[in-house]
């Protein structure tokens, strides 16, 4: 059988076949290594999409092995997200001699949230334990070199790499358009405000992806379809990619059909078999309805979207306020530990969109490309002109 055709400007610029971008989904609680690992980029991309490693947890090396993975499983494009947080572009602290160790963020957290979240553990009948040392997170800069930031250490290996996109999750690439124009790797930034989205153009970015508050992980509070038009009409000429709530052809048509050049896909991809997060995380995605994710700011201090779970609740009715991102981590870390330890691995942070509730099979993510592309091709390409009826 042909493939079904879906071209839009995306696919000329970025080289792809199909309009559909893997979102670069970083780790969920429980594994080190990111969701969207070189596996799932890679059959993405093999699918005819453009397959995104979320690198943000990645040293360096790991993310230089990773991406090395990608190029040993497809000759296709793909990208690597980062996260551009002005709290990781600062160097820091005083260089060792062998790199750059932040202090244990321990020391600097309030002594009424290190109490609270004991009493939420005790109050869940999880056993207390510390995490060790060595677990301490990537974003406490253990690994930056001297002189260097958290994101910029990164971007040296997405430049050497020579890596064919770049995407970012958080943040304005400003610091860092010009030596990635000067390399011809085209930018793609993630806002969820049309004020940021005025930002990451003005900042350089080639494509922005006005991302709704359906998105699984971090999101704003505006949906898609309000965010959308008002972010193509900040920022045009430069194309918007839409994302939140795209998890079907019927989606992606729609999005489309209001002038996106592509989608920016999430949660449909956190049920393919590659998408590397525990069994337990995957089935509660395909057992959840819609009405079943919640936005919190336990994981990471910024509002993110999760399947809910009763340590979100007890967080959320705690009435504490979270600290900013990197200091929430590090006051859950051991909370976390504790969690995994025990084993309860239902109260680990399962980060997924409100299509969760259409989710319903595991599949690989070829197929889940396939059916997204065909639906999308059929509404398009042969559905609209039977069922709609308009002239200008
Ligand atoms: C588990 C998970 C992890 C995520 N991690 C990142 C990340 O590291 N960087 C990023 O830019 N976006 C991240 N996101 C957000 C996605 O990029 C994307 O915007 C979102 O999933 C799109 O909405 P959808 O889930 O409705 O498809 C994550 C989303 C999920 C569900």
């Amino acid at each position: 059988m042909a493939r079904p055709v879906l071209r839009t400007e995306l696919c000329d610029r970025l080289g792809i076949e199909y309009p559909i971008i893997l979102a670069g989904m970083g780790p969920v609680a429980g594994v080190g290594a990111p969701v969207a690992t070189a596996d799932l980029a890679a059959a993405v991309s093999n699918a005819g999409g453009l397959g995104v490693l979320g690198g943000v947890a990645y040293s360096p090396d790991a993310l230089r092995a990773e991406i090395q993975k990608v190029r040993s499983l497809t000759d296709k494009p793909f990208g690597v997200d980062l996260l551009l947080s002005p709290n990781f572009l600062v160097p820091r602290g005083k260089s060792s001699g062998k790199g750059t160790r932040a202090p244990r963020p321990a020391q600097k957290l309030p002594e009424e949230h290190l109490r609270a979240v004991r009493k939420i553990a005790d109050d869940l009948g999880i056993p207390w334990k510390e995490a060790p040392r060595e677990m301490e997170s990537t974003a406490a800069g253990s690994w930056i070199p001297e002189g260097q930031s958290y994101a910029g250490a990164q971007m040296e290996v997405v430049i050497e790499q020579e890596v064919p996109v770049f995407a970012s999750g958080l943040g304005s690439p400003e610091p860092f358009a010009k030596v990635l124009k000067a390399h011809g790797v085209p930018i793609i930034s993630l806002v969820g405000t049309v004020r940021a989205a005025k930002q990451v153009a003005a900042g350089g970015a080639d494509f922005v992806v006005a991302q709704g508050t359906e998105a699984g992980g971090h999101t704003g509070r505006i949906g898609t379809l309000a965010l959308l038009p008002q972010v193509m009409d900040a920022v045009a000429p430069v194309p918007t990619i839409a994302a939140g709530g795209i998890a079907s052809g019927r989606a992606l048509a729609g999005a489309i059909a209001m002038g996106a050049v592509g989608g920016w896909v999430g949660s449909a991809f956190l049920v393919s078999e590659e998408a590397n997060q525990p069994d337990l995380q995957k089935q509660r995605i395909l057992d959840a309805e819609a009405e079943d994710t919640v936005v919190t700011r336990l994981y990471s201090g910024k509002t993110m979207r999760n399947i809910s779970n009763p340590l979100i609740e007890a967080w959320e009715s705690s009435g504490l306020h979270a600290l900013p991102m990197g200091l929430q981590g590090a006051l859950i870390r051991d909370l976390q530990y504790s969690i995994a330890e025990a084993g309860r691995n239902e109260l680990l942070m399962n980060a997924a969109g409100q299509t969760a509730g259409m989710l319903k099979t595991l599949r690989p993510a070829k197929e889940i490309m396939a059916d997204m592309v065909g639906e999308a091709a059929e509404i398009l390409g042969r559905d609209l002109a039977a069922r709609v009826t308009a002239s200008v």
